[in-house]
């Protein structure tokens, strides 16, 4: 204190009580802070996660429309273990549509790990006979005006994979035009058709691959897929 500060103690009582109500009321105000950025924070996850879920069963309904299955599709769920061709390192459901006791088709949950932003979540709704009914994104972080012509209220772009297949078409097929293949690319923007392309061509090999599992009806609710590694 040879500085020319006065020790705490030697305050007048009246300055020292003002600084300690500061200092309760500085204190008070960043827990009252924190936690209404918790709360904020859980009940803006909740309803995100809300939101996805609404999306997903609005996805499921668009690439089996109904009347092409007799089951619940949203309550048809089965475990899948990680798989390196869905990008998964979790395990996560998949949806079975059942038409009189037989599988008639799976959506499989897909990650594109490759977006221009990152990861791109996909529904990848797969055919009994290897042909794709349908692919929609889920979730993703693409640009506005850019990236997001995967989304249907974009543009129509995710819609050209129904009817195509692993065989259809070939291998060198699976790929946006820029890279030889036969999907359109954005202009512009070529880095979130060609992540969306790949994914959904791993889905299918991941189809192929746990065709036997993925189709038996008896498996629903009790065994899970083979490990893929
Ligand atoms: C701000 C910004 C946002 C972009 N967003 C995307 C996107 O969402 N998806 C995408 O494929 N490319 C996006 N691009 C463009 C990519 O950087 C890249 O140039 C493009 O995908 C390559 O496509 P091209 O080969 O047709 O030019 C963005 C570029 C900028 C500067």
């Amino acid at each position: 204190m040879g500085d020319g500060q006065i020790p705490l103690k030697h305050l007048p009582p009246s300055l020292h009580q003002s600084i300690l109500r500061s200092s309760i009321g500085l204190g008070l105000f960043a827990i009252l802070t924190v936690g209404l950025i918790s709360v904020t924070w859980v009940m803006t996850r909740e309803k995100i996660q809300t939101q996805v879920r609404a999306y997903e069963a609005r996805a499921l309904m668009e690439i089996l429309p109904a009347g092409t299955y007799d089951n619940v599709l949203v309550d048809a769920k089965i475990q899948l273990q990680p798989a390196r061709l869905l990008s998964s390192s979790e395990q996560r459901e998949a949806y079975v549509a059942l038409d009189d006791g037989e599988v008639s088709a799976v959506i499989l949950p897909v990650t594109a790990p490759d977006g221009y932003s990152g990861r791109i979540e996909l529904l990848v709704g797969i055919n009994r006979n290897g042909t794709l009914a349908g692919v929609r994104a889920i979730t993703h972080k693409e640009t506005p005006g850019l990236g997001d012509k995967i989304n249907t209220n974009v543009s129509d772009w995710i819609l050209s994979f129904a009817g195509k297949s692993l065989g259809n078409p070939d291998a060198e097929g699976w790929a946006v035009q820029k890279d030889g293949g036969d999907f359109d690319q954005f202009t512009g923007a070529t880095i979130t058709p060609r992540a969306v392309v790949a994914a959904v061509y791993r889905a299918l090999q991941y189809f192929e691959e746990n065709r036997n599992i993925l189709l038996d009806p008896l498996r629903m609710n009790s065994e899970e897929s083979r490990y893929d590694g």
